[in-house]
């Protein structure tokens, strides 16, 4: 199945990583081009048991990929999944601005594609 995450953070980079284990064909996707150049140098910007090797063996083997254009990995992904951050406001809920902002994009990128 070929999969797309977007945010590459704790959430986005482990899950996006588990699919390929699986098998999956992923895209993880990020606006930070820094850390998008670094992940497709093999640096692995946070801490997880094993995810190193798992991130340099599937992204070896072709079905790990890392972009910062969300049009390309969505051309490629029949699944999309949101793993941008949900930081807390100042009354404890979350904020969902960067989720919406994403679901916009989407938005666009689904008319251009049709
Ligand atoms: N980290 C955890 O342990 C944990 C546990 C449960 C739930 N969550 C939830 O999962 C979600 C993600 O959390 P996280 O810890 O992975 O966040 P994070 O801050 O580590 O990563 C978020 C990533 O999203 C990227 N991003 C922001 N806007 C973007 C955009 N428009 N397009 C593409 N990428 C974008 C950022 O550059 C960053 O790399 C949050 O809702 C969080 O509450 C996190």
């Amino acid at each position: 199945m070929d999969i797309c995450t977007i945010g590459t953070g704790y959430v986005g980079l482990v899950t996006g990583t588990c699919f390929a284990e699986m098998g999956h064909n992923v895209w993880c996707v990020d606006i930070d081009e820094e850390k998008i150049k670094k992940l497709c140098n093999g640096v692995i910007p946070i801490y997880e048991p094993g995810l190193e090797e798992m991130v340099k063996r599937n992204k070896e083997e072709g079905r790990l990929r890392f972009t910062t254009s969300l049009s390309e990995a969505m051309e490629n992904s029949l699944f999309l999944f949101i793993a941008v951050g949900t930081p807390p406001k100042e009354d404890g809920s979350a904020d969902l601005t960067h989720v919406i902002g994403v679901a916009r994009e989407i938005g666009k990128i689904l008319i251009i594609i049709k």
